[in-house]
């Protein structure tokens, strides 16, 4: 029997999720950096319609699932992945950084999920559209999140199976990689931690911990994916992966910044959560403009970082400082 306070599934898939209006408007600075992700950003959008969900899979299940991930993120994350395939003279065309990036994608949205939960950060708004729990009820979205993880690694995995037989050499390298930024040892781990669930060290090497984990290190096997699967070389591998470390601390950094001063019709979820939920932040650490101060250092690492492959690191260059100034 269904408890009294979960919505009944019925009632859910009657109530299709674009009744709900999109609060989301785009800002200036945001159209910049939407324009120049955008030839990675449709790619992937169109291969996550393809690959969200496998056979056998409920529509009940479906339906949360593709409402969960075919919803106008940003899409850093993969366009992540397709841009270090370039920087490291591959193709972001081709199938396998295709997989990989939709696999760090699904990975992202089911963590986006899981931490919009009322047991963790209790959040009821997400890319502008109310969060999973909120619509469909708290078991159906935490199984939707496990789902996404686990077809993460279905996704890429299915790559043995092209014609191309180096794919299959590659795939249990980039699953690897893709289990170190997301598991245990890293995202999960950050989350655990900024949840105030373990031992972290007080002041800024314990908010390093949790920023390199529950943000960077998806970002970083996002970027290393890229580059393995364009058969990097280790020089490539160690700038693309020192450039993701930093890009991620920024990245976490002005999301921080954004919960202080943004607004919610561009951020598509509501600022001041950090405050409400207690969090320890950069803001709160160091003030906001020693954490804006940061945020641009840590970008300056970032270009810096990816410098040694010069035109062909240009892009993850300019993606670097677009996103420092980014406003949602
Ligand atoms: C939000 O990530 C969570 C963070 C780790 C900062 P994004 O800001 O990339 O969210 P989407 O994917 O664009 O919604
Ligand atoms: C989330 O960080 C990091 C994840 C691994 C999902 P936040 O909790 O700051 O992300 P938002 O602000 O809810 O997007
Ligand atoms: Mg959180
Ligand atoms: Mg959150
Ligand atoms: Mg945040």
């Amino acid at each position: 029997m269904a408890s009294s306070n979960r919505p009944s599934p019925v009632l859910n898939l009657a109530t299709r999720w674009y009744n709900y209006p999109l609060t989301m408007k785009k800002t200036k600075s945001m159209d910049t950096v939407s324009a120049f992700l955008s030839p990675y950003a449709h790619r992937i959008d169109h291969y996550l319609d393809l690959w969200v969900t496998e056979e056998g899979c409920p529509p009940a299940l479906r339906e949360v699932m593709r409402y969960c991930v075919l919803n106008g993120g940003k899409r850093l994350r993969p366009s992540v992945v397709m841009l270090s395939a370039e920087a490291a003279g591959g193709d972001a065309a081709d199938e396998l950084p295709q997989r990989c990036a939709v696999a760090v994608e699904l990975i992202h949205c089911y963590s986006l999920v899981h931490d919009d939960l009322p047991s963790m950060d209790n959040d009821d708004l997400r890319r502008g559209r109310p969060t999973a729990h909120v619509l469909f009820g708290e078991a159906m979205a935490i199984l939707a999140g496990d789902a996404l993880l686990t077809r993460a690694f279905g996704v890429l995995c299915e790559a043995v199976q092209l014609d191309n037989p180096q794919n299959g050499a590659h795939v249990g390298r980039l699953v690897w990689e893709l289990t170190r930024g997301a598991g245990s040892g890293g995202m999960v781990a950050g989350q655990v931690a900024d949840m105030d669930l373990c031992e972290v060290p007080e002041g800024p090497e314990g908010l390093d911990y949790i920023h390199r984990n529950k943000t960077a290190a998806l970002i970083r096997a996002a970027g290393r994916m890229g580059a393995i699967c364009a058969n990097s070389d280790e020089k490539t591998l160690a700038a693309i992966t020192g450039y993701c470390e930093s890009l991620g601390m920024a990245y976490q950094l002005v999301d921080d910044l954004l919960d202080v001063t943004g607004q919610i019709t561009a951020l598509g979820k509501t600022p001041g959560k950090d405050q409400v939920n207690g969090k320890r932040t950069h803001v709160t650490e160091l003030g906001f403009d020693r954490a804006r101060e940061l945020s641009e250092d840590l970008t300056a690492c970032a270009v810096e970082a990816i410098s040694p492959l010069c035109e062909k690191g240009q892009k993850l260059q300019t993606l670097a400082r677009l996103l420092v100034e980014r406003n949602c």
